[in-house]
């Protein structure tokens, strides 16, 4: 499930988004990440939860119009399980009635694959 991020869980969410290319270069603009995360009312980090930690996905809202999914990792050992789609698809869910929910460059290709798949469910 879904959990919203706390302080506490720190470690396990700089582990997680350390899986991203932009944040994998150094160490301090992960530490910048995880600080906006904790200090901008608009920058929303959550965590997938399941026995262990294992997912992050991060949301910013830009101009209270759009809410842009700017971070989704999962742990090497829990992929191709479908993690990563449940965690889009709650973000969908929690921001799709008030903002108009699209991703950052750095999830556009998973985000696409994503949607474009639900879109050919659809029809
Ligand atoms: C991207 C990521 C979050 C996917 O998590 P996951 O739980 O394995 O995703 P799911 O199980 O829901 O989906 C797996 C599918 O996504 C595909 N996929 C993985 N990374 C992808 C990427 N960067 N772009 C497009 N598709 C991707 C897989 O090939 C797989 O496809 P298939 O079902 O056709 O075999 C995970 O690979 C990750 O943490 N990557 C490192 C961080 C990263 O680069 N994030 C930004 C991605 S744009």
């Amino acid at each position: 499930m879904l959990i919203r991020y706390k302080k506490n869980l720190e470690k396990i969410a700089m582990g997680l988004l350390s899986f991203m290319p932009e944040e994998k270069k150094e160490v301090k603009k992960l530490q910048q990440t995880i600080k906006e995360y904790e200090s901008n009312p608009d920058w929303h980090l959550y965590l997938w939860k399941e026995d262990d930690v294992i997912g992050a996905i991060g949301v910013r809202i830009d101009n209270e119009i759009n809410a842009v999914i700017q971070h989704v990792s999962v742990n090497p050992s829990h992929r191709n399980l479908g993690i990563g789609k449940k965690m889009i698809n709650e973000v969908n869910k929690l921001y799709q009635d008030k903002y108009a929910v699209c991703a950052a460059d750095d999830v556009q290709s998973f985000y696409n694959k994503y949607t474009e798949a639900e879109e050919q469910d659809e029809a």
